[in-house]
């Protein structure tokens, strides 16, 4: 919402003050900035009323991020302070000093869930836990939460009550899957991961897709070389809201209705998202994906929201396309696409395309992103939870390293982030150590002691084209 994004100069008192900035995004702080570091705190740390915010807090008002920040000199006041980064602060004293030894310590929620997610996640905190071992200043503190569909077996819910709250101060949610072959997938998905991304508004899904080296698709090389894509999907509303009903159960007239809900606010801050991420990368191609000509609704406001919005991107190539016609594009044209901006379900499908496109399910990957970092975003592979192959070490573990990348990256560890990218594409690209769904023969295990090796051998400078 441009309107809503302003940068204004608070104070203490949330008085003008000439010395500091805040740049505020739909009334959060998203930043603040000092000229120079705060020379004399306002109160010293701990002092204040900050400290008596229960840990289940939302936000923080601008005001009181400001005074967050300037309670601790040690932090450089220039660098991006989130409201969840003022509220750490508040927690954790030692943070600043912990930084200035340029030591950041990530604390991250693992929900590792059903079937195969808690092999590939476990997988992931080896290759995370190795990452941190040779790259110097990264440190994680990891979290189990056994939720799931055997927590609700022993519970009757998928995770506990509170189960939000329980996890919103982490910095990130790395999840596993979530589906069990004996209980309903619609409660096992509402009760755990749509929870998650709706309670925590995670309005931005990322699913970037590269045919990475060694790998074949099933496209011809030539055309599975040219995938560089990078989907967005918007992940709150429109065919998953979860609006609609049942009437006259059981009798022969029933019947079942899901409603889909697209709304202004939502539609612009997804369509804003997915140009500002077209924008970011080389070559500034968004595909805005509808089905107006069918849907004349939902789908038409979905078009003129969408068409508002890209006007304020002068330099971005927008093109539009009829789903149905985009899986021919995506197969047919792969190399005539970068960024797509589709609604949650046209792009949940797109996304499986996209990854079978890119070799196989086993390596996609998926942020679900708070733009407004009010809240931990959630990151997982693409897969589900793979019954058939659960428990026999077999899983692939790649799509969940592709996935702790893109976490790294949201963390703000870019240098980490490309290290781990480059050794997965070290172990693509010997064609050696690789699982069973990409042709090899290789275990979760020995796929990850691989991916483990090559990060030892590479350094945080070597380059790779990070999507996404
Ligand atoms: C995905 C999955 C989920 C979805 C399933 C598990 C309901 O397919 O993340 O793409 O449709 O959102
Ligand atoms: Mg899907």
């Amino acid at each position: 919402m441009q309107a809503a994004r302003r940068e204004t100069a608070l104070g203490p008192q949330g008085v003008p003050n000439p010395r500091s900035r805040a740049v505020l995004l739909c009334g959060k702080v998203v930043s603040v900035q000092a000229s120079r570091p705060a020379a004399k705190p306002v109160l010293a740390p701990g002092q204040g009323r900050l400290t008596d915010l229960p840990s289940t807090s939302p936000a923080l008002p601008p005001q009181e991020c400001y005074k967050a920040a300037e309670q601790f000199p040690d932090v450089a006041v220039d660098e991006v302070i989130s409201d969840t980064f003022a509220m750490r602060l508040l927690r954790d004293p030692e943070l600043p000093s912990r930084r200035k030894q340029k030591m950041s310590l990530h604390r991250i929620a693992v929900i590792g869930g059903d079937g195969i997610g808690p092999e590939v996640v476990e997988a992931g905190v080896e290759v995370l836990e190795a990452l941190a071992a040779v790259e110097p200043g990264l440190a994680f503190e990891f979290k189990r939460f056994d939720w799931g569909s055997d927590y609700y077996r022993r519970n009757g819910r998928m995770m506990p009550q509170d189960g939000l709250a329980q996890i919103e101060d982490f910095d990130a949610i790395y999840f596993g899957s979530v589906g069990d072959p004996d209980l309903p997938d619609d409660i096992t998905l509402w009760g755990l991961r749509l929870a998650i991304c709706q309670g925590f508004d995670q309005y931005a899904n990322v699913r970037p897709t590269r045919l990475l080296p060694g790998l074949t698709g099933p496209l011809r090389p030539e055309l599975g070389q040219q995938i560089d894509w990078v989907i967005v999907r918007e992940n709150s509303e429109g065919e998953y809201a979860g609006v609609g009903g049942r009437a006259h159960r059981g009798l022969p007239i029933e019947v079942g209705m899901d409603v889909a809900v697209f709304t202004r606010a939502g539609i612009e801050r997804i369509a804003r998202f997915a140009c500002d991420l077209a924008m970011s990368r080389p070559r500034k191609l968004l595909t805005v994906v509808t089905k107006s000509n069918a849907q004349r609704h939902g789908m038409v406001l979905w078009d003129e929201v969408v068409r508002e919005v890209v006007r304020g991107y002068p330099g971005l190539t927008v093109d539009w396309m009829l789903v149905d016609a985009m899986t021919q594009r995506m197969v047919n044209k792969p190399g005539s696409i970068d960024t797509v901006l589709a609604t949650n379900l046209h792009a949940d499908i797109l996304s499986d395309l996209a990854a079978a496109l890119g070799g196989s399910l086993g390596i996609g990957s998926t942020a679900n992103i708070d733009p407004s970092r009010s809240r931990p975003s959630m990151f997982e592979p693409i897969h589900g939870s793979a019954f058939d192959i659960t428990g026999k070490g077999v899983a692939n573990p790649l799509g969940s390293f592709w996935t702790a990348s893109l976490m790294l990256d949201h963390l703000g560890e870019q240098a980490a982030a490309r290290r781990l990218m480059v050794a997965i594409e070290t172990v693509t690209g010997r064609g050696e150590s690789l699982s069973p769904d990409l042709g090899g023969a290789a275990r979760t295990a020995e796929v990850t002691a691989a991916v483990i090796a090559a990060l030892e051998g590479v350094n945080s400078t070597s380059s790779s084209r990070l999507a996404g």
